[in-house]
């Protein structure tokens, strides 16, 4: 009989749970990745005129909505983790030395958190309408 082992990565000091945990995350996240990205690549650059249409007032109409708004959000928080996670797999099957893999998993979860905080505060505060130069020529801002 073939026994499958619990995911682990052999040089991860995380507990065989945590490691089971990122495996499944790797797996649900992945296939709802499939629905945001691929949902986000055909309605911006296939439909209505494909790429032709991106534009300021573009996605100052798309995130007028908040559906779009917890739609990239989303992408944005799955896609980083999932990312993160999956280098932080690489990071513990090929580094050797516990001082760089240690540097290199810290590097990559402050970058995924900063990018994570810029990318919310963008999505949540988006205010296409603040400057008037532009604002009068969209139509949501008026
Ligand atoms: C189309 C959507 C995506 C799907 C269906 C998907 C699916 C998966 C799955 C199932 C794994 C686990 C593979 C394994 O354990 O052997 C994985 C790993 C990984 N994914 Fe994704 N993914 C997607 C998008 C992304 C994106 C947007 C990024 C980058 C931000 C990314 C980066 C990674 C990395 C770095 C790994 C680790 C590779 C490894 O362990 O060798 N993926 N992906």
């Amino acid at each position: 009989m073939v026994v499958i082992e619990t995911p682990r990565s052999p040089r991860s000091r995380k507990s065989a749970k945590f490691e089971r945990y990122g495996w499944l995350y790797m797996r649900f996240s992945g296939v709802a990745l499939l629905v945001l990205i691929f949902g986000h690549l055909i309605i911006n650059l296939v439909m209505n005129g494909g790429i032709t249409q991106i534009s300021f007032a573009f996605v100052a109409g798309k995130w007028a909505d908040p559906f779009w708004k917890i739609w990239d959000g989303l992408m944005l928080w799955l896609a980083l983790i999932h990312g993160t996670n999956g280098m932080r797999t690489i990071v513990n099957d090929y580094s050797e030395r516990p001082m760089i893999r240690k540097t290199l998993n810290v590097a990559l979860w402050v970058v995924c958190a900063a990018l994570i905080i810029l990318g919310t505060l963008v999505v949540t505060t988006f205010d296409p309408c603040v400057d008037s130069s532009v604002s009068h020529t969209l139509s949501v801002c008026k």
